[in-house]
């Protein structure tokens, strides 16, 4: 199917299941320990064993011998594979940094050699006795440094990395009210719950890996790559994945020794990847530099806005995009941005929940705050007064739907916005008290994605797609989409996801798994009503699908039946076109935070959190919730905790581990609140829905910033803000 021109009605808009707030289809799997995560699965007559991984202790040069006699010796060991036995292999188009193979190391803990024992225990103590000679090189770790021989990437992500409109410098000099500040973002952490961690067994020539993936295509083939065979030989699956946040979106190496391993124990191998390796062996999201400047006139209209952003990675590595939103999201009519890369030795900086925009606004929506305070403004006001139904870069380009006004003002007025007072005015014993807000965004990317659904005798359909369930709810909004359009209650909807013998879905990023997903499925639907029409010989004209039973006229057949006793399938893919050209897609909302700080140590502790989304229709308000909720979380960590510290001598990340790097608890979280705008966005999809998952991040941090300077008066431009950085500014008390 491909979707070209706006919807207008079609069987979505019943809203019978879709929308409605129903309960995780796979929640008693999950709650009982019964849906299988990669590492889990366990076939009690496979003989598996473990291999446990050994990482390089340099960060950048070559390895000139490789030791493992002691390894194979020792108790339990079944086989040794390094990095120089499998030789150079040829990466796969998603990895910048080699994952495996050959003699060179391009960071710390990258993977060189994994040991295979008949226990975990056995593995993990044999892997301790590789011994490795390094010729060691210099390498380069420091952003601020190597910021000042940073270039002009070809590309941001598909974009350009500058652009301009009007004449920028001019209109700044000559704006009676300016801004020009430096913000920083250290590099963060996806932490999620689950390691990556894979099972790999082979059968002759194929095999078969179970792993943790949030794209299962994009896997394969890269796996197929960096193993030298044919694509068509790997079976992937992914049903269960325990977080991704964009950790998951590209091969790793757990997969790769998994294989290396299997092949050579002769024996299906179980490979997760221990805590403390993860932070340093697989990707993050890069550290930035951000340089704001902002115009405008005394009545608080932005002439003139600029964002500059610096990150690092590895050679031939990609931008954190930080600066992408500021094209889009305020009014200015001379504007520019642009965004430059330093190489850097550091481990692969890539994907992590929103890239760009979540540390993009982190910069942009503290300067938007300071800004309305130079102007004597209220920062909602100043939002508001700034806003655009266009892109500002190209104004003949309108948003397909754009409510940030609406968001702001209904987030103000929910939130008791009113009452705020001036910076470091409010007190409740020893908490000093603070609001903020920021405004989040997030671009609607629209990605192919097909689905097969299959309808039995028993009028159950199944639907299969190598779509996966990070933890966000694909499999319950998935159910919704395939009974509004069959006509079903849910529970004659089964599920199946993350299999690569199963359709190739847009799969889970970008926040644009929900849309595109569900929207494959409405197509998949739509060739299976059209199989059930025809083998009935019905009137396509006067059809309906409803109560478990296709309907033309007087005739009524149920779906069982019309299925016959070999039942039918539907499958297509949903094909994106031209809309998203001529209309700018994107999601919008406001962040509202109150923070308190405690004089004495300056200590954050979040009092209430408010967040206020336009973003399409909401396919089910209680998955989209808990997106919105578990992001906002994330923004709470990336505002007061989250930060891979440098060693910027030795060239890794110290902190690897979840006791050194903070992310937020229950504890740290009292109370949020979430609301949804009522829309919808026939542009977007069949479904008139967009994605939500990132946008709960986006803006977040900033509120937070903003809320520790109303409530101190000390102003934090580099996060994360803890307490060493504030308590210098803080009041005495005696
Ligand atoms: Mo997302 S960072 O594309 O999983």
């Amino acid at each position: 199917m491909k979707f070209d021109t706006p919807v207008t009605t079609n069987p979505i808009d019943q809203l019978k299941v879709v929308g409605k707030p129903i309960h995780r289809i796979d929640g008693e799997l999950k709650t009982t320990g019964k849906a299988m995560y990669a590492y889990e699965w366990h076939d009690p007559n496979t003989p598996y064993v473990y291999g446990y991984p050994v990482g390089s202790t340099i960060a950048k040069g070559r390895i000139k011998t490789m030791n493992v006699d002691a390894a194979k010796r020792a108790p339990g060991v079944l086989a040794v594979v390094t990095t120089l036995d499998v030789g150079k292999r040829e990466k796969g188009k998603f990895n910048t940094a080699s994952l495996f193979g050959g003699d060179e190391i391009q960071h710390y803990h990258q993977a060189i050699a994994v040991v295979v024992a008949e226990t975990f225990e056995q593995a993990r103590a044999a892997a301790n006795l590789v011994k490795v000679d390094y010729a060691e090189d210099k390498g380069v770790y420091d952003l601020a440094e190597a910021m000042k021989s940073a270039v002009k990437p070809k590309d941001a992500g598909g974009a350009p990395p500058d652009t301009a409109v009007g004449d920028f410098e001019g209109a700044f000099k000559s704006a009676p009210v300016a801004l020009d500040e430096t913000y920083s973002t250290p590099d963060q952490s996806h932490s999620m719950m689950e390691p990556h961690a894979s099972i790999a067994a082979w059968d002759g020539e194929e095999i078969t890996v179970w792993t943790s993936s949030q794209m299962i295509d994009w896997w394969r083939s890269d796996l197929a790559t960096t193993l030298g065979i044919d694509k068509e030989k790997i079976h992937l699956m992914s049903p269960f994945i325990g977080g991704g946040f964009g950790g998951k979106l590209f091969l790793r190496v757990d997969a790769v020794l998994a294989a290396f391993g299997a092949k050579a124990a002769k024996r299906p191998v179980k490979v997760a990847l221990p805590r403390p390796f993860i932070p340093n062996n697989t990707t993050h999201r890069p550290a930035t530099i951000q340089r704001l400047r902002i115009g405008a006139s005394r009545d608080g209209k932005i002439t003139a806005i600029a964002h500059e952003s610096w990150s690092g990675d590895q050679p031939g590595g990609q931008l954190e995009t930080a600066a992408m939103q500021t094209r889009l999201l305020y009014a200015g009519e001379n504007r520019m941005t642009a965004m430059r890369l330093a190489t850097l030795d550091l481990p692969e900086g890539n994907a992590m929940r929103a890239p760009g925009e979540a540390p993009g606004l982190m910069a942009l929506e503290i300067a938007m705050d300071e800004m309305a305070e130079k102007l004597g403004m209220d920062p909602v006001h100043f939002r508001i007064l700034n806003d655009t139904q266009v892109d500002p870069e190209k104004p003949e380009r309108p948003f397909s739907h754009r409510d940030l006004v609406g968001c702001l003002k209904l987030g103000a007025e929910r939130f008791g916005w009113g009452g705020r007072g001036r910076p470091g005015t409010r007190r409740e014993g020893k908490w000093m008290i603070g609001t903020g807000v920021a405004a989040a965004f997030r671009n609607n990317l629209l990605i192919p994605s097909g689905a097969r659904v299959r309808l039995d005798r028993q009028g159950i359909v199944t639907v299969e797609t190598d779509m996966t369930d990070i933890g966000t709810g694909s499999y319950t909004i998935i159910a919704q989409t395939a009974a509004e359009m069959m006509g079903l209650p849910i529970d004659k909807v089964a599920v199946q996801l993350g299999d690569s013998r199963f359709p190739v879905s847009a799969g889970s990023g970008g926040q644009f798994g929900a849309n595109c997903s569900t929207s494959g499925v409405y197509a998949a639907c739509v060739k299976l009503r059209e199989a059930v029409i025809e083998r009935l010989g019905l009137n396509a004209s006067d059809v309906a699908f409803e109560n478990g039973a296709v309907r033309s006229g007087t005739r009524s057949v149920s779906l069982g039946e019309a299925a016959g006793p070999d039942g039918l399938v539907g499958e297509d893919k949903i094909e994106w076109e031209k809309l998203s050209e001529s209309h700018q897609q994107s999601t919008f909302g406001a962040h509202f935070v109150e923070v308190g700080v405690d004089v004495a140590t300056g200590e954050t502790r979040i009092r209430r959190m408010l967040a206020v989304c336009a973003a399409g229709r909401i396919l089910n308000p209680i998955t989209a919730r808990s997106q919105v909720i578990g992001a906002m979380t994330m923004g709470a960590g990336l505002a007061l905790s989250e930060e891979l510290a440098v060693d910027t001598s030795l060239g890794f990340f110290v902190n690897h581990d979840l006791a050194g790097y903070e992310v937020p608890v229950h504890a740290d979280i009292p109370y949020q609140e979430v609301i949804f705008m009522n829309e919808t966005d026939p542009m977007s999809s069949p479904m008139k829905a967009k994605g939500i998952g990132e946008l709960g991040l986006c803006g977040v941090s900033a509120a937070i910033a903003n809320a520790i300077y109303n409530a101190t008066g000390v102003r934090l431009r580099n996060y994360p803000m803890t307490l060493d950085k504030l308590i210098g500014g803080l009041p005495d008390v005696a």
